[in-house]
């Protein structure tokens, strides 16, 4: 398996270009199944969760094509409903084909997705949701199997927040009829990212962006062309590198808009940041300020960022407090960060960060994709050698990380 050596102590300079957000692609490229012809989609970033969308989409009968960034589906051809165990357990957001095989076939049977290393994450308020667009939905053998004629439009709560139920629910609304409201939906740039391709497949929505979102059902959606937002969580995690190593580097082809509660938070360190349409420039400062953080939902502080904020907490002026409030179990990067010497206690969901000099590198692996990104990002700034194990958590989500780290004048490499 590859594991990726970091040297520590270079300082980041340069430019570095942001791929496209995966948890936007991910929903978009499963939205063509509610049409018939070629979807384009550019901007795609090269990642294994890609990869993994791209077979699911291929095993339901729809016809994929790839090729550098650019993706084509036609899921006019889409003949099965079944999502298996297999494809699930590797990617928990499978289960976004729960509404648009409703929609279209008017079936679906897909795996339980089951828990995960951040927590328990159940599904049960999408399940919610398409029950009151009418599906008739039963848990047998650990699958989901849910059946319906048209859905019906319906007046939805959310008791949380959730993205991908919030994606989900509204691409089985898309073509329901009459018109259905999502209350308490989630915000995230992914989402409206989301909306704005099914508008542009002709549906009639209002509201993406607000917690309040109104469908319009229409009979049909048409295909589309269109492009990926950049990655916010990309974006942040290298703006998180170049403070870390005391850098300077300019980010290309992001957009600013969708980070400000991460840009406030990095000026509060001290970092010098400047933003500009589709362009973030860090500087950092030699003094990194201790700052609380509280993830919450957008346009909260992201969860996707909490353990990347926590490495630069580890080597800060002062001692922080990180509180997670979106997952139950996302602290499984402390251990390891305790390893390379960090002072972190963990209380609930709360830890406790008291900054120090410098880390130093070790031997660590992480079983998730966020976590063992901040092991990267304390790689770059420890003392010596540190070895990831476990690659292929980064590869789901993080496209050619070691070669823009690289590129930024990094000690990485990758060994196979
Ligand atoms: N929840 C429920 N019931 C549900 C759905 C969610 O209790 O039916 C709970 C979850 O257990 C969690 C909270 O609600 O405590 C929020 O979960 P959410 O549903 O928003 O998460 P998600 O849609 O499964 C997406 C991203 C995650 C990101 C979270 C939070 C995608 C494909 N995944 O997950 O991304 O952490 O939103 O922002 O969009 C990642 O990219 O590394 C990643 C984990």
């Amino acid at each position: 398996m590859d594991k990726i050596i970091v040297k520590g102590g270079r300082r980041l300079a340069g430019d570095v270009r942001i791929s496209g957000a995966k948890n936007a692609a991910l929903p978009i490229l499963i939205s063509s199944l509610l049409t018939e012809g070629v979807n384009t989609y550019t901007n795609v970033p090269e990642l294994m969760d890609i990869q993994s969308t791209n077979l699911l989409l291929s095993e339901l009968g729809a016809r994929v094509e790839t090729s550098a960034g650019t993706v084509r589906i036609d899921a006019t051809g889409l003949k099965e409903h079944e999502a298996a165990y297999d494809l699930v357990r590797k990617m928990r957001a499978s289960v976004l084909v729960l509404g648009p095989l409703l929609a279209r076939l008017g079936r679906a049977r897909v795996s339980l997705p089951g828990g995960c290393a951040i927590g328990a994450r159940p599904i049960n308020l999408h399940l919610k949701g398409l029950a009151a667009l009418g599906a008739a939905i039963e848990l047998k053998h650990g699958y989901v199997e849910a059946s319906a004629g048209r859905l019906k439009g319906a007046d939805i709560y959310f008791d949380m927040v959730t993205v991908t139920g919030t994606e989900n629910l509204m691409m089985a609304a898309a073509t329901a009829k009459g018109t259905t409201v999502l209350r308490n939906a989630a915000r995230e740039p992914e989402v409206v990212a989301l909306a704005d391709t099914l508008v542009k497949m002709g549906a009639y929505i209002e509201g993406a962006g607000t917690s309040i979102i109104t469908i319009h059902g229409v009979s049909s959606l048409n295909p589309v062309e269109t492009a990926i937002i950049p990655d916010r969580i990309e974006t942040g995690t290298f703006m998180m590198g170049a403070i870390l190593t005391r850098g300077s580097v300019t980010l290309l082809e992001c957009d600013p808009n969708h980070l400000g509660a991460t840009i406030n938070k990095l000026r509060r360190t001290g970092a010098e940041i400047d933003t500009a349409p589709g362009t973030i420039h860090v500087s950092a400062k030699d003094d990194i300020t201790s700052v609380d953080v509280k993830t919450q939902p957008y346009p909260g502080f992201p969860t996707d960022m909490q353990a990347q904020f926590m490495v630069l907490m580890s080597i800060a002026n002062g001692t922080s407090m990180i509180s997670e409030t979106i997952f139950e179990n996302r602290y499984i990067h402390v251990s390891e960060l305790i390893r390379m010497g960090a002072d972190i206690k963990v209380d609930g969901n709360i830890a406790i960060v008291k900054g120090k000099p410098g880390l130093a590198g070790a031997q660590v692996m992480a079983t998730d994709l966020r976590a063992s990104a901040s092991l990267i990002l304390a790689g770059l700034v420890a003392e010596g050698h540190t070895e990831v194990n476990r690659v292929y958590h980064l590869d789901r989500g993080y496209e050619s990380i070691e070669k823009k780290f690289a590129g930024l004048g990094a000690d990485i490499r990758r060994v196979k």
